[in-house]
């Protein structure tokens, strides 16, 4: 389970988030929703420590990770799978030294045991066989696959992906939103995705929260976004 107690943070004098709180059950999806440069991706980045906080606090699985060093971060890094907004792959490395760069970093497996595994997640993510491509030679939404991939290789029981469908086409935003959902309720990995992608979204979330100005204005599952009286709420999932 995670948890965001009173979490605050500026930039500069500005205010990007304002005291949040909420919380993600295991095996949850929870996406965080909000208009661009509302402060998505620094929550997120903030879950797991990338960024630090000015007040307030997380739990991750009942650890309270914002003081920790950066020595007991790479622990719970490790136990994080994370999808980059760009995919951010490595372009000098072909598909299968980018998915086994986790497995090599992390682990001490040997080559065929490696080798298996890559096979295996490239299966889950629909991309049998292209091991030996390149990132330049992939589409688009094969990057996010590919990203995918390596996010999930470890077996983390919990999920990070900022903007999964940013940049693609309509179905291969529907597409990669399936996948995500299949793969997280497969691993019951618990998964939080912020979007502003709002019928993907709603594709993906058990529950989503809305942010505006720094604040959640709206938390809950699809039908209680709905019912919202909330005029920003309802012109945003119009
Ligand atoms: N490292 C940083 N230094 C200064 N400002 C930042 C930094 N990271 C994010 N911001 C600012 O915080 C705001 C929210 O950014 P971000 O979380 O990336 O928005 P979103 O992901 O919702 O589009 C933006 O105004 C952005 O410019
Ligand atoms: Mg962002």
């Amino acid at each position: 389970m995670i948890r965001i107690e009173h979490l605050s943070k500026s930039f500069s004098g500005q205010v990007v988030l304002d005291d949040i709180n909420f919380e993600v059950q295991k095996g949850e999806i929870l996406v965080i929703l909000g208009g661009s440069g509302t402060g998505k991706s620094v929550l997120l980045k903030s879950m797991m420590g990338l960024v630090r906080p000015d007040s307030g606090k997380i739990w991750i699985d009942g650890k309270e990770i914002t003081q920790f060093s950066e020595k007991e971060l790479l622990k719970v890094h490790k136990g994080i799978g994370y999808l980059f907004q760009e995919g951010a792959l490595y372009d000098f490395m072909n598909v299968f030294e980018n998915i086994a760069f986790p497995l090599q970093e992390h682990t001490d497996l040997d080559k065929p045991d490696i080798e298996a595994k890559v096979k295996k997640v490239l299966e889950v993510v629909d991309l049998a066989g292209i091991e030996g491509k390149y990132p330049s030679e992939l589409s688009g939404g094969m990057k996010k696959r590919v990203g995918l991939a390596r996010s999930i290789i470890l077996g983390s029981k919990i999920l990070f992906c900022d903007e999964p469908t940013s940049g693609l086409d309509p179905i291969r935003s529907r597409d990669i939103s399936n996948l995500i959902r299949d793969i997280s309720k497969g691993l019951k990995c618990t998964t939080v995705i912020t979007s502003h992608d709002i019928r993907n979204a709603f594709r993906i979330a058990d529950r989503s929260v809305l942010i505006r100005n720094g604040k959640i204005i709206a938390m809950g599952t699809q039908a209680q976004m709905e019912a919202s009286s909330d005029i920003f709420v309802q012109s945003f999932i119009q």
